[in-house]
């Protein structure tokens, strides 16, 4: 909506980019999804609204027992935060992984997730509240970034200090901005940067000789270029993201909710950064 993305809408457009609900209507040779069917999907635009329409195959149906708010809930960041995982960093069991913004959408699925894939997880967050909640969804150490004293040049070298300098094997960065460095430094050798996004409104610049002295690697990712470059991979993480949700063991983390008369205020709530994982609206 402010025109910072990667990617413009052509505006006018109404916001959203997932949503859960039932299927009222099937269009001429759809096959698959018939009325009353329950559904989540992913578009670019279009979902805070009553109704959507969109192609087949963008929808999947909602696992049984599976709520309407952690079906809509799911489709963007823990997809985002899977990925990153599973394929861009080919996580192993017990690897250490540090999570930038860990009280995000992205952040807090990656520590959800992370957990469940048997790592061991370090959120990293500007509050205590955040840092407790991702605590209380796997992470096995919390850092506050902001409670460290200091200008901006010491708080880096406070959270560098604080992560272990060689002691990370994964980073997952949705959040760039002063936050990246410090914790690209806190790599192992071969450790893996993956660049998700940039919240906090700066595009980070590493020193490259950084990556040559790790010999670490950095790699970012959209979600729309994963599917078309690596469909196997996507497929594949795709029915394991399913079964982790349909059998409960992970429930994304739904901070606050709003009506959809509220949209705007809820967007001012992420944007005022007192957002904690996702933030739903209900619609009727
Ligand atoms: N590559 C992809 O395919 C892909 C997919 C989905 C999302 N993304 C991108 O990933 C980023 C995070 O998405 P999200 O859904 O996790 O967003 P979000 O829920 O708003 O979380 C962003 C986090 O970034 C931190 N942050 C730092 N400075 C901020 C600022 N000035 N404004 C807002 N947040 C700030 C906040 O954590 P603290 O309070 O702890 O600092 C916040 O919790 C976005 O840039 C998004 O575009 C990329």
């Amino acid at each position: 909506m402010a025109n910072q993305y990667q990617m413009s809408v052509p505006v006018p457009f109404v916001p959203g980019s997932e949503f859960a609900g039932v299927v009222t209507e099937a269009g001429p040779g759809v096959s698959g999804f018939g009325p009353g069917d329950r559904v989540m999907g992913t578009l670019m635009a279009g979902a805070f609204a009553e109704e959507v329409v969109l192609a087949p195959r963008s929808l999947s149906r909602i696992p049984a027992g599976v709520s309407d708010e952690s079906a809509a809930a799911f489709g963007v960041a823990h997809r985002t935060a899977y990925h990153a995982l599973r394929t861009i960093a080919a996580a192993q069991p017990g690897e250490r992984l540090v999570v930038l913004g860990a009280g995000g959408g992205v952040g807090l699925a990656a520590v959800q997730l992370g957990a469940v894939l048997g790592l061991d997880v370090t959120a990293v967050a500007s509050s205590d509240d955040k840092l407790a909640v991702a605590l209380a969804c796997g992470a096995a150490n919390g850092v506050n970034h902001k409670g460290m004293p200091g200008g901006p040049a010491e708080r880096q070298r406070g959270l560098r200090d604080e992560l272990h300098p060689d002691g990370t094997d994964i980073v997952i960065d949705p959040v760039g901005g002063d936050l990246a460095e410090p914790a690209l430094r806190s790599l192992c050798w071969a450790g893996r940067f993956v660049s998700i996004g940039y919240a906090s409104g700066t595009i980070p610049k590493i020193p490259l000789n950084l990556v040559l002295l790790k010999g670490c690697t950095v790699r970012g990712f959209q979600m729309r270029d994963l599917s078309a470059h690596e469909p196997q991979a996507v497929r594949r993480d795709e029915a394991e993201l399913h079964e982790l949700l349909s059998s409960g063991k992970v429930v994304p983390h739904v901070g606050a909710a709003f009506k959809l008369s509220e949209a705007a205020s809820a967007l001012r709530h992420v944007a005022d950064g007192k957002a904690i994982g996702k933030v739903i609206l209900r619609v009727g």
